[in-house]
C-alpha cells in the first residue's frame, strides 16, 4: 500500500476527488526509464524560461530563480542525491515538482506555455541526437581496427565464397574493407537521421500552440535545433525521428551480426582462419580445450532484439491519431534500450577486431582447394585462344571434372590431361592457376588484387584520421 505522502496532490489532480489505484500508478509512470534525459529535460527548461522572460511572459527575478533552483538540481543530479519519485510519474514532473521544493511560487511559473507533449518530446529529440554520435563513434571505432587489420593482411588470399561455396580468391584485406564501406554508409544514415530531427518541438505546447507570445526560435536556437517544427500537431505527436534511428540501428546492427557469423566460422576448428584474443574469447565449463566466440554470437542474436525494437515501437505509432497519445511514452524504453544493446555490440565488435589474428597458411590453403581458379583458366581461354567465353567456360567445366575424377586440383591436372581436352592448352595456362595469380591479377576498380586493396587502405586512414 502506497502511504499517504507518496499519494499527494497530483500535479493535474484539480479536477480529481480520488486518487490512483496503486497499479494505475504503476502502469502510467515512467519514471525509472524517462529520468535519463534528466539533463536534456533542464536544459529544456532552462531554454524556455530563459525565453518567458525575454519575452516578458515571467519576471526577470523569477526566471533567476529558476535557474538558480535548476543549478541546484543539476548538481543533486550529478551528487547522486536527486529524489526521483514514482508517484511523480515522469522526470518532467519530478524535475518541477523539485524546484517547488527548493524556489517555491515560480517553479509554478515555468509551465506557462508550454505542455508535457512538447517537453518531453524536446527531450528525446535531444537525447536521440546525443545517442547518434555516440553511436557514430562507436562504429568509427571499428571501422578503424579493421583498416588496420586490412592493412596488415592486404595480400592475404583466402576463399572467396558464393552460397558458402568456394567461388574466387580474394584477399582477406578487401573482404575487411567490405565491411568498412558498409558501416560507413551505417554511419551516414545515423548522420542523415540526426540532422532531419534536429528540429524544435517545443513551444508546440499540448498540441495546439499558444496564446503566449513566446519566440521558438529563440528555444530553438538555445537548444541547437536548426528551426522550430513548423507544424504544432506534427510536433508532439511525431515519432518517425524515432523509427529512423532504430531502422538505422537495426541495419547496422545487421551488418555487425554479418561480421560476428564470419569471426563464428573463422574461428571454428574446420576452418582455423583467425583466432580471437584471450580477452574476446570464453571457455567451456566442461570441454577443456574450448575457445568460443561468444561475443559475436550474443552480437548475432542481439541484431534481431534491436529489429524488434523498431518493430515494436512502429506498432505503437502506426494506428494512433493525432495528436499525442500515452502509447508514445512507451517510445523512449524501446529507443533506450535498443543504443544500449547496439552500443555494446559495437564496442564488443571493435574489442575483437583490435586484437584478433589471422593464419594466413590456412587461408591460402584453404583459397586452393575447390578449383578456386577456374575461372581464371576460362579467362585465360579467352584472351589466348580468343575463345568466345560461353565455350571456355564449358571447357573449363569439362577440366574441373577431369581433376574431380583424378583426385586432384586443377594445377596439378598434366599438360597432356589439359590437352585432351583443349589442344591448344599451353605450359603457360598454369601461371593463371595458383591463388596469388588470380588474387594480384583482379585489379579492376574495387576489385580483390593486393594493389587495390593497398590503396583503399591508405584512403580509409586518411578518411578516419
Ligand atoms: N511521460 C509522458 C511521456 O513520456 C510525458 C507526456 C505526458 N503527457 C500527457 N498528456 N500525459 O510521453
Amino acid at each position: 500500500m502506497a502511504n499517504e505522502s507518496s499519494k499527494g496532490q497530483k500535479m493535474w489532480g484539480g479536477r480529481f476527488a480520488a486518487q490512483p489505484s496503486d497499479i494505475m500508478q504503476s502502469i502510467n509512470a515512467s519514471i525509472d526509464v524517462d529520468k535519463r534525459m534528466v539533463r536534456e529535460d533542464i536544459a529544456g527548461s532552462r531554454a524556455h524560461a530563459d525565453m518567458l522572460a525575454e519575452q516578458e511572459i515571467i519576471t526577470e527575478a523569477d526566471n533567476e530563480a529558476i535557474q538558480g533552483g535548476l543549478d541546484q538540481i543539476v548538481e543533486e543530479v550529478e551528487a547522486g542525491t536527486f529524489p526521483y519519485r514514482v508517484e511523480l510519474e515522469d522526470i518532467h514532473m519530478n524535475v518541477e515538482a523539485r524546484l517547488k521544493e527548493l524556489i517555491g511560487e515560480p517553479a509554478g511559473r515555468l509551465h506557462t506555455a508550454r505542455s508535457r507533449n512538447d517537453q518531453v518530446v524536446t527531450d528525446f529529440r535531444l537525447w536521440t541526437r546525443g545517442a547518434l554520435t555516440e553511436a557514430r563513434r562507436s562504429l568509427k571505432a571499428l571501422q578503424r581496427a579493421l583498416v588496420q587489420r586490412a592493412d596488415e593482411h592486404a595480400d592475404a588470399v583466402m576463399p572467396g565464397f558464393t552460397h558458402l561455396q568456394t567461388a574466387q580468391p580474394v584477399t582477406l584485406g578487401h573482404h575487411l574493407l567490405a565491411y568498412v564501406e558498409m558501416i560507413e554508409r551505417d554511419r551516414s544514415r545515423m548522420d542523415d537521421c540526426a540532422r532531419r530531427l534536429n528540429e524544435s518541438p517545443l513551444g508546440s505546447a499540448a498540441l495546439a500552440g499558444t496564446g503566449f507570445a513566446i519566440d521558438r526560435d529563440a528555444t530553438a536556437e538555445a537548444l541547437g535545433f536548426y528551426r522550430p517544427m513548423a507544424n504544432s500537431l506534427d510536433a508532439v505527436s511525431a515519432r518517425d525521428f524515432a523509427l529512423e534511428a532504430l531502422s538505422a540501428l537495426s541495419i547496422a546492427a545487421t551488418h555487425l551480426s554479418r561480421l560476428a557469423e564470419e569471426i563464428v566460422l573463422w574461428t571454428s576448428a574446420q576452418f582455423a582462419f583467425a583466432k580471437l584474443s584471450d580477452a574476446w574469447s570464453t571457455g567451456s565449463s566442461i570441454m577443456p580445450q574450448k575457445r568460443n566466440p561468444d561475443a559475436a554470437e550474443l552480437i548475432r542474436a542481439k541484431a534481431s532484439l534491436i529489429t524488434g525494437q523498431f518493430a515494436a515501437l512502429q506498432g505503437a505509432v502506426k494506428a494512433l491519431p493525432l495528436a499525442y497519445a500515452k502509447d508514445l511514452q512507451d517510445d523512449k524504453q524501446l529507443t533506450f534500450a535498443a543504443f544500449d544493446t547496439f552500443s555494446l555490440c559495437a564496442a564488443s565488435m571493435a574489442g575483437m577486431m583490435e586484437t584478433i589474428t589471422f593464419n594466413r597458411e590456412n587461408m591460402r590453403a584453404a583459397a586452393a582447394k575447390g578449383f578456386s581458379t577456374a575461372t581464371d583458366l576460362a579467362d585465360w581461354l579467352v584472351r589466348e585462344l580468343k575463345m568466345p567465353f560461353r565455350d571456355a567456360h564449358h571447357v573449363t567445366g569439362s577440366l574441373v571434372a577431369k581433376a574431380e575424377e583424378k583426385g586432384c586440383d586443377l594445377p596439378e591436372l598434366s599438360l597432356e590431361d589439359m590437352q585432351a581436352v583443349e589442344p591448344r592448352l599451353t605450359n603457360d595456362v598454369f601461371s593463371v592457376l595458383t591463388v596469388e595469380a588470380s588474387a594480384m591479377s583482379r585489379q579492376s576498380y574495387g576489385g580483390t588484387s593486393p594493389v587495390r586493396v593497398a590503396e583503399q587502405v591508405e584512403q580509409w586512414t586518411q578518411r578516419l584520421g
